[in-house]
């Protein structure tokens, strides 16, 4: 049965070229093993480890990369086979433990940042792949990334035992005989090495998945995931199987939705490379996922919302837009300085749809304005078979295209969102300088404020409450 869930695919091995190379050093290894760096290879892609292992400019895999957690900074570490900076005395054995537990080789707990409770699922065949192509295909990197240091408790890594016993899930994927190999193959990717379910799933007090809001849309910090369950008001069960297939492919349909954050980086790394069958195979899976509704989407799709209007009708004419001094202006007026000039300025986008529509869009018909907020912020970069998706952000960093503060995105998030997206969603200064900085802080943190006694008890208190819940669940 575990066979089913693998696919020959020595024939497409185009993308690895993105792998600088280092997949070909392997010249004298053996067939069979060159058979399992090729098929780890693609195992790597699929599961985007290099994402989170690679810094901004950095080598591939030697780590450094800043996650921003609720609970404080962490840093990914070197998985390169350096024997003294990476994983390169790691046996198969300390690998799988340390990708599928969640347990590093010197015993220690990895922090769930790590998204092993998604790769618990992944087949011992996958994991042996995936070792040989760590050992014999990536280049390793003698350096240390920097050290995570959160805040006590959480900087206690046993403390992480209670939070597996309770929420790390050690069943291997089980198939479902009762549907098709596509299906199976399908839930397989999603649920294990692809792990959607990591940002798309809402996460509960002590920052574990909710299973029975599975892929329902969760935040990310600045970014927010939506639901990409079956609903066909909340989810995106109004998509085609072609739309899946093409937006994972490109991370781009007009007049639907784009990918930026970590989604544009998900699709950068990891899905462009994802073969047709696999991605048939995925969009065959969403089409089954349990339907979540959000009563705030009320009885409209945010991909349906919004016309074509005239923002340049509503400037006042008299006045020239200036762009040293943004504190006057209007929404409509900061719309036409800084928008409309790729945008146009009916926000329909341009005719070849390479700057999209925003309205039915996504971003500007969800019935959160994270997306929107952090859009205009951060703005758009994604490499995709070798064409970049480029918007600048507007919140000010050195390769911005202009400094607004938080009043003024307020402001202009709110006139998209009353012109073109859903209007009942409000927006304040405070949220936009909270997407800013990465978004809410966990609750949990406030442990750090009870000291060693106090803390203990309400990580106790928490623990027994899972249980209960999970017992009941
Ligand atoms: C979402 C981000 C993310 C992804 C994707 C990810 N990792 Fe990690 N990984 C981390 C972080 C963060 C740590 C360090 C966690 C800590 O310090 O507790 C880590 C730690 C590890 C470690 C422990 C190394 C050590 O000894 O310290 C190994 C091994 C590892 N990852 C392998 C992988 C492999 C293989 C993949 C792909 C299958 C992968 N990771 C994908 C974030 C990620
Ligand atoms: C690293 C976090 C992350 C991972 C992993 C991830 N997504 Fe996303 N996804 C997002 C974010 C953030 C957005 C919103 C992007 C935007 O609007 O710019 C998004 C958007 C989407 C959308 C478009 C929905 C809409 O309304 O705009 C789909 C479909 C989607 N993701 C599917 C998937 C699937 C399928 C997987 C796994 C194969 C996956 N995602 C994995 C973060 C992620
Ligand atoms: C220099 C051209 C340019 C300017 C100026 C510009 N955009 Fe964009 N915008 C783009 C491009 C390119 C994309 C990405 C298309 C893609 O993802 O394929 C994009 C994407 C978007 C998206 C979808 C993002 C997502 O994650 O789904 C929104 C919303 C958006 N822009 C709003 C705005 C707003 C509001 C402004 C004014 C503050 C603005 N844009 C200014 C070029 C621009």
């Amino acid at each position: 049965m575990v066979n089913l869930m693998h696919r020959r695919l020595s024939a497409k091995l185009s993308f690895l070229a993105a792998f600088s190379g280092a997949v070909f050093l392997c010249s004298s290894a053996s067939a069979r093993s060159e058979g399992a760096t090729d098929q780890g290879a693609y195992i790597a892609v699929t599961s985007d480890c290099v994402a989170c292992h690679t810094a901004p400019g950095g080598k591939p895999f030697a780590g450094g990369l800043a996650l921003k957690t609720p609970l404080g900074t962490m840093y990914s570490t070197n998985i390169t086979p350096s024997t003294t900076f990476g994983i390169g005395d790691y046996t198969e054995a300390d690998f799988s433990r340390a990708v599928r537990k969640g347990i590093r080789k010197d015993g220690n707990n990895l922090y769930p940042a790590m998204p092993y409770t998604a790769y618990s699922k992944m087949t011992d065949r996958d994991l042996h792949d995936l070792y040989v192509y760590f050992m014999k295909s990536v280049r390793p990197v003698e350096s240390t990334p920097p050290k995570t240091s959160l805040p006590f408790p959480m900087n206690i890594r046993s403390s992480m035992m209670f939070w597996n016993i309770l929420f790390r899930n050690d069943r291997l994927f089980q198939p479902d005989l009762s549907r098709s190999e596509e299906w199976n193959r399908g839930a397989y990717l999603v649920q294990g090495p692809a792990h959607c379910g990591t940002c798309h799933t809402p996460r509960g007090f002590l920052m574990q998945e909710k299973p029975s809001e599975s892929l329902g849309g969760a935040s990310l910090g600045s970014w927010y995931a939506p639901n990409i369950t079956s609903d066909k008001i909340s989810g995106i069960g109004s998509w085609s199987p072609e739309n899946i297939k093409t937006y994972l492919k490109s991370g781009h349909i007009d007049g639907l939705a784009q990918a930026a954050g970590g989604m544009g980086e998900a699709v950068e790394h990891s899905f462009q490379h994802f073969t047709n069958d696999d991605l048939q195979a995925v969009a065959t899976y969403l089409a089954s996922v349990k339907p979540v509704r959000d009563p705030e989407d009320g009885n409209t799709s945010r991909f349906t919302l919004g016309r074509a209007i005239s923002s340049a009708d509503r400037v006042r004419g008299d006045q020239p837009i200036r762009s040293e001094d943004n504190s006057n202006m209007t929404g409509a007026e900061l719309f036409m300085g800084n928008c409309a000039s790729c945008h146009n300025f009916k926000a329909e986008g341009s005719r070849d749809g390479y700057y999209p529509s925003l309205w039915h869009n996504s971003v500007t018909g969800a019935s959160n304005a994270d997306n929107l907020i952090a859009t205009i912020l951060f703005g758009v970069d994604r490499h995709v078979s070798g064409v970049e998706a480029f918007m600048p952000g507007f919140g000010g960093r050195k390769s911005d295209a202009a400094q607004l503060n938080d009043e003024e995105i307020a402001k202009l998030t709110k006139y998209v969102l009353d012109t073109y997206g859903r209007p009942q969603v409000s927006v304040s200064g405070a949220e936009v300088k909270l997407i800013r900085e990465g978004g809410a802080k966990s609750p949990l943190l406030a442990l750090t404020r009870f000291g060693m006694a106090g803390s203990m008890t309400i990580i106790t208190l928490a623990c027994i409450y899972g249980v209960f819940r999970r017992i009941r669940a």
